[in-house]
């Protein structure tokens, strides 16, 4: 596998159009009351530089993120989302119209079954101890994966352990064309090592880059 640059749309004949790429980014939130939520310490800064990335290369670009502190990229679209839910929502209305997702956001897996409706105050709480029932959040991926057709659709992994073995087996089971696998250097980091694993077997390590260096190669990446 060797990432090529690419111009203009799959899509195309002899008129060529611009690509359009749907990326998402950060982490999601899940409310269990009014002011606290699960979530995770995802920054958003790798989605957001795929995004740039996209759009130098001439690509048309939708980008749907959860909370974080960034900036809009200039020339790219940025739709808002909170929860899981609420991404897979927009992830779905999107795509009807996209050429390829790039999945970069740290989605919970799992949400509070109930959200209160006021605060969950401590002294409602007469026992030391509290639990809290979750269920599994829609995984985004697997879901518009399994309809992508001819689109191209990429995800990310980061695993403790065994991390290539583990990162094919997401690649088949959530029907996706590559997977990138992260170091757990990436959390909050300027840099990262990724490994880039394709359906066909082929793997490319990308060591110590510039989020924007790794980026740029992701957004050059074709389907097989
Ligand atoms: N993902 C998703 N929806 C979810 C969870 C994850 O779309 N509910 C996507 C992520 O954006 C990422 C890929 O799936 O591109 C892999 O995420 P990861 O959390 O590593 O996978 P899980 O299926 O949650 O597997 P694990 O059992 O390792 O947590």
């Amino acid at each position: 596998m060797s990432p090529t640059s690419r111009t203009g749309s799959r899509r195309t004949g002899s008129r060529r159009s611009k690509r359009h790429v749907l990326i998402t980014a950060g982490p999601t939130r899940e409310y269990v009351d009014p002011v606290r939520y699960l979530s995770n310490e995802s920054s958003g800064k790798m989605g957001f530089a795929i995004a740039s990335a996209a759009v130098a290369q001439g690509d048309r670009v939708t980008l749907i993120a959860g909370p974080v502190r960034l900036e809009t990229p200039p020339g790219v679209r940025r739709i808002d989302v909170s929860s899981a839910r609420e991404m897979l929502r927009a992830v779905r209305s999107e795509f009807r119209d996209a050429d390829a997702l790039i999945m970069a956001a740290a989605v919970a897996d799992w949400r509070p079954a109930r959200k209160l409706a006021g605060k969950w105050r401590k002294k409602d709480q007469k026992t030391e101890t509290a639990s809290l029932e979750l269920v599994k959040n829609p995984d985004i991926l697997s879901l518009v994966a399994r309809q992508k057709g001819d689109r191209l659709v990429v995800g990310f992994a980061l695993e403790t352990g065994d991390g290539v073995r583990r990162a094919l087996r997401k690649l088949r089971r959530k029907n996706a064309d590559y997977i990138i696998l992260n170091d757990e250097s990436v959390l909050g980091s300027e840099r990262a090592t990724v490994t880039i694993l394709a359906t066909d077997g082929s793997s490319v390590r990308l060591e110590n880059k510039t989020k924007r260096a790794v980026a740029k190669a992701l957004v050059a990446l074709e389907k097989i």
